[in-house]
């Protein structure tokens, strides 16, 4: 179990309408929080605002689930920074692994647009996480390093006191295939060694990481139980209420 405050953090991807996601939040305002975690909900851009009203007052933070570089222009289809805090935001993801593989986002891109993020104060949850593949050829932890490396180029410490990252296994991602919580364990545990190596022991041992791919009720608790994951990011069953509110009250 961690030392850090958890965060449980549900990533509601291309779902659902705004009837849909004003029923999920109120629904999760009512959720209790035994864990005193912190609690984020990332809707898609529609129901962001609405999202975010409907969550005042209650202990849920809201993100986005991604932001563009630019703080406005032509750059049709594309959110800022700027108009995501205005609806609501505290938060962004960046890096995604559905963004780094179906929209092309390089490291370079995502350097980007954690500048944009950092810039107007969203708090960054920035994920990594290898492929099969890289995973079979035992390139695990060097892809992540790697993903740190260049998509946190150039930022200080101090520019990114506060930072989130998201261990994702792209093989975990919605396939049903959890990481065994000593899996997690291991890149998260790697994870810090690198943040202390990059930045510094008292960074590493602040920063919160948190585990994602296939998270549901009946896994968390175990997940949770490793020192050094430090929350989870839930896709599919983030938007189920029932299924949210046990992993956000995990044992
Ligand atoms: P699943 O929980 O559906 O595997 O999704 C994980 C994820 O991608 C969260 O960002």
């Amino acid at each position: 179990m961690t030392k850090r405050t958890p965060i449980i953090a549900g990533n509601w991807k291309m779902h659902n309408t705004l009837a849909e996601s004003a029923a999920l939040i109120t629904a999760l305002t009512k959720a209790g929080n035994k864990n005193h975690v912190e609690i984020i909900v990332a809707p898609s851009y529609t129901s962001l605002a609405k999202v975010a009203e409907l969550a005042k007052g209650s202990e849920i933070q809201v993100a986005a689930q991604d932001v563009h570089w630019e703080d406005k222009g032509a750059f049709t289809s594309a959110v800022s920074p700027v108009q995501a805090k205005d609806a609501g935001a505290t938060h962004t993801l960046i890096g995604h692994s559905e963004r780094r593989s179906v929209f092309g986002d390089t490291d370079e891109i995502l350097n980007k647009k954690v500048a944009a993020a950092l810039r107007h104060g969203l708090t960054v949850i920035f994920c990594v996480g290898e492929t099969l593949e890289e995973r079979e050829a035992g390139k695990t932890l060097s892809v992540i390093e790697s993903q740190l490396k260049n998509g946190l180029k150039d930022f200080t410490e101090e520019q990114l006191k506060g930072l989130i990252i998201a261990y994702e296994p792209v093989w975990a991602i919605g396939t049903g295939k959890t990481a065994t919580p000593d899996q997690a364990q291991e890149v998260h545990a790697a994870i810090r060694a690198y943040l202390a190596k990059a930045y510094s022991p008292a960074f590493a041992e602040a920063t919160r990481i948190l585990y994602g791919g296939s998270v549901k009720d009946s896994n968390v608790d175990e997940i949770m139980a490793k020192e050094d994951v430090d929350g989870a990011l839930v896709g599919g069953q983030s938007l189920i209420a029932e299924k949210f509110a046990r992993i956000i009250n995990f044992n």
